[in-house]
């Protein structure tokens, strides 16, 4: 009685074991086929880009290059801000306000693509032609941005995004 006693134990013990010796594995074998669906450093480094935007003044504009896309980033002036944000919402396509389109309002920063066929509009140069709105302008069907990004005038549906 006493040695088939002894035997259950061991055998629980080894019935024990065994599930947690298999679990360890399990969990050996799953994490690095998990984890090698984690996107790679070089791709992650891709996905975030740091720009110093205090270097560029008042109306000055720059396009950076973000996953291989241009994105404008423009120093309003007062002016700008000013008319950007005087815009009645009920003359846009796609009503949004200046506000909810900056983080501040002095820097707009938008995906440098035209949202009708995806040219990249002028504006950003000085001398550049900038639209009817001051904004951006694309020649190749005749879209108007204004200052906050918005599409104004032309084919373009919607304003353009902001990065
Ligand atoms: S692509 Fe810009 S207006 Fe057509």
């Amino acid at each position: 009685m006493s040695e088939t006693v002894e035997n259950q134990g061991r055998r629980d013990f080894i019935v024990v074991a065994t599930n947690a010796m298999l679990a360890v594995g399990a969990a050996a074998v799953a994490y690095p086929l998990i984890n090698q669906m984690n996107p790679a450093a070089d791709t992650l480094a891709l996905s975030t880009i740091e720009v110093d935007v205090s270097a560029i003044e008042e109306g000055q504009a720059i396009t950076v290059k973000w996953r291989g896309r241009p994105v404008f980033i423009r120093h309003r002036t007062a002016e700008e801000i000013k008319v950007a944000e005087a815009v009645n919402l009920d003359d846009l396509r796609d009503p949004q306000d200046d506000a909810s389109r900056v983080e501040n309002p002095k820097y707009l920063i938008i995906q440098g693509i035209c949202t009708h066929l995806g040219c990249v509009p002028l504006g950003q140069k000085i001398g550049e032609v900038k639209g009817d709105f001051n904004g951006w302008f694309c020649p190749c069907h005749g879209s108007h941005y204004d200052t906050s990004g918005r599409i104004r005038k032309g084919p373009a549906p919607l304003p353009s995004p902001q990065s």
